[in-house]
């Protein structure tokens, strides 16, 4: 067995769920891999906060971040703390010193993804963020390794579990606040849900998937999303009666003359596939050329869904680190290609 010793940084939703898992599933990795992954610090913000999740012995909790990020014995980080200035100069500096970095957080990797990617690439080192897009799903993943050969045609999907959560319930009966209130005390919301209920987060998933999928950069102003803070449970449940229902849909379509995005809410009839996709689920839709239509579904948010997509990049490049190679998860950038609004 070889150790592989880990900080983390963050301990909220996410993080408490990487705790769990990891005690979990450490005589698993054991077993079958050959790997003991040692959980040796992990840094907070507040030492003395209630918290009810228990750290495995020997692990250290410390509010300090240089004393994780620098730690010599450190050679993998997880970045977990959902902030974006503090997290990219923590990843960088992790990358500086040929540390791997495994993050789920898609705001910093939506904006700073090829700089950060361009930067482990040159220190010869993992940047994983699988949990960063649609939880549970492991569709960067997918792209990258089940569409190598083929060529997507569009992508489109519910990813934002928060959002669609609302949705569902509203469609049930609830108000957007009791919905939006039970979606952040599931632990789907974002700490600040205004992103979620914008479209922002969708959209922020869509450009690391439209990089996945195409090699394209979008920005957030060339999506301009539009969220479901204007829709009511009325809206919702008329959808349903008329054989409708009202989804958070984000889209990116390539076609001759560029790529089309767009991030909104629409209704999709009730016999359509995603119509069918409630609460917290996501599903992501892939036309291409080779496979035709596949549709990928699972959790889209909470603690040990998208902890278990964390673990799983982990694992990964702790082999790496081990066998001493650097995996190709980061896609190299197309030619540029033209990009307006679906509806425009
Ligand atoms: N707040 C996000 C969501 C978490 O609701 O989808 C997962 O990225």
């Amino acid at each position: 067995t070889t150790t592989i010793e880990v900080g983390m940084l963050g301990l909220g939703t996410v993080g408490s769920g990487v705790v769990e898992r990891l005690t979990r599933s450490a005589t698993k990795i054991e077993q079958t891999q050959g790997i003991r992954l040692h959980l040796a610090a992990v840094v907070v913000n507040h030492l003395n906060a209630h918290r009810s999740v228990q750290l495995p012995i020997g692990t250290r909790l410390t509010d300090s971040l240089t004393n994780v990020v620098c730690d010599q014995q450190i050679q993998l980080i997880i970045e977990v703390m959902g902030t974006v200035a503090t997290a990219k100069a923590a990843i960088v500096a992790a990358l500086n010193q040929g540390k791997a970095v495994v993050t789920a957080n898609k705001d910093l990797i939506a904006t700073a993804g090829p700089e950060l990617a361009a930067l482990a690439k040159k220190r010869g080192c993992d940047l994983f963020y699988e949990a960063s897009v649609a939880g549970g799903i492991p569709i960067l993943r997918t792209l990258t390794d089940s569409y190598a050969t083929d060529n997507v045609q569009s992508v489109s999907g519910i990813i934002n579990g928060t959002a669609n959560y609302i949705l569902s319930a509203m469609t049930a009966g609830q108000s957007y606040e009791q919905a939006l209130a039970a979606a952040q005390t599931a632990g789907y919301a974002e700490a600040d849900p205004t992103n979620d209920v914008a479209g922002v987060d969708a959209a922020y998933k869509l450009m690391i998937l439209s990089r996945f999928a195409f090699g394209q950069e979008l920005t957030l102003s060339q999506i301009r999303p539009v969220g479901i803070t204007a829709l009511t449970a009325v809206d919702c449940q008329l959808a349903a009666e008329n054989g409708w229902g009202v989804k958070l849909l984000a889209q990116i379509q390539q076609h001759v003359t560029g790529l089309y995005c767009r991030v909104a809410p629409v209704a999709i009839p009730t016999n359509q596939s995603l119509s069918q996709i409630n609460g917290v689920q996501n599903a992501i839709v892939i036309q291409s050329e080779a496979i035709g239509t596949g549709l990928y579904t699972g959790p889209g948010a909470g603690s040990t869904a998208t902890a278990n997509s964390v673990l799983n990049d982990v694992l990964v490049a702790a082999k790496h680190l081990i066998s001493d190679h650097q995996a190709v998860r980061n896609p190299e950038p197309a030619a540029p290609l033209t990009v307006a609004r679906l509806d425009q």
